[in-house]
């Protein structure tokens, strides 16, 4: 592993926008993730994900311009959390958008009783695209977790070490998100992972959560120290220090969610969710 030092960035959301920096290198960068990740898209399996699934409740951190809050089911409630949201048409009814940032809205409300509900059943963490924020978007989720909430992590399979790298510097970007990932399996072998192979960069899941488990926010400024040294080299020569991957495809995902619960979590296997839809 590197041994570069964890450099200190600042955590305002980075600068996007198509063209933003190079659009000629933006079009590469789309063309080179369609090759290495081809088939369904992350949106394509997002949305299967809510067929099989059917949670009743779905957070969003991250959610620009609705296109990803929108694989959601009609009658899923949708929350979603975003310091610069712009969603096509506005919120309806069925969505309701918090303006700033995850750490604010964890900081403020307390979302099982702004969902009404004890749980969620679905969370997708796509904000701010540094490992760290990404693990406290993470633990925020846990904390109000049940036996069949799930959480998704994007970028989990960066295209290269130009678009992984944590400071911004292209309109294709993936930031180091995928230390999640690794940092996820080291350290909390009770949790169920798997990622999907979906471009651009793949879909990291996430069940058999814990709400009582304390090891990530206790151990939380050791771990920001130990996987931030990593960086793309690491995840390409390293394959086996993440979680395994699965085919975009509808029926690997089906297979994956009807999958035994893991050992050493304790949760009764009776509590599966259902997988047809
Ligand atoms: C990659 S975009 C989300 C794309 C969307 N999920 C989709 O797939 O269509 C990332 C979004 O995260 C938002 N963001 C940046 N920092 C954030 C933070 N700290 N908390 C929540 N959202 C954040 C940005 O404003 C931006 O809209």
């Amino acid at each position: 592993m590197s041994d570069r030092n964890a450099e200190q960035l600042p955590t305002t959301p980075p600068m996007s926008g198509p063209g933003f920096y190079d659009e000629r290198l933006l079009r590469t960068h789309l063309e080179q993730a369609a090759a290495k990740l081809p088939g369904s898209d992350y949106y394509v399996v997002l949305r299967w994900i809510h067929e099989i699934l059917q949670p009743k409740t779905y957070i969003e951190i991250g959610v620009r311009n609705g296109v990803s809050l929108r694989q959601a089911l009609p009658v899923t409630l949708r929350l979603g959390i975003d310091p610069a949201p712009a969603l096509i048409g506005g919120a309806r009814s069925n969505e309701r958008i918090f303006p700033m940032t995850s750490d604010e809205f964890f900081e403020c409300h307390d979302l099982r009783q702004t969902l009404g509900v004890p749980a969620f059943g679905l969370a997708f963490i796509d904000g701010l695209h540094l490992w760290e924020q990404a693990l406290q978007d993470f633990i925020h989720l846990e904390r109000i977790a049940g036996p069949e909430s799930a959480i998704l992590i994007h970028d989990c399979l960066p295209l290269d070490a130009l678009t992984s790298q944590r400071q911004r510097t292209t309109d294709f970007y993936s930031g180091d998100v995928w230390k999640l990932a690794v940092c996820l399996k080291e350290q909390r072998p009770d949790l169920r992972m798997v990622t999907v192979r979906t471009g651009p960069t793949g879909l990291c899941i996430v069940n058999q959560l814990d709400r009582t488990s304390t090891i990530l926010a206790s151990r939380r400024n050791e771990y920001v120290e130990r996987y931030t040294r990593l960086d793309y080299t690491d995840f390409v020569t390293r394959p086996e220090r993440l979680p395994k991957t699965i085919g975009n495809v509808r029926d690997e995902i089906v297979s994956w969610f009807a999958g035994p619960l893991e050992t050493g979590h304790g949760h009764d296997p009776t509590t599966r969710i259902s997988t047809t839809s």
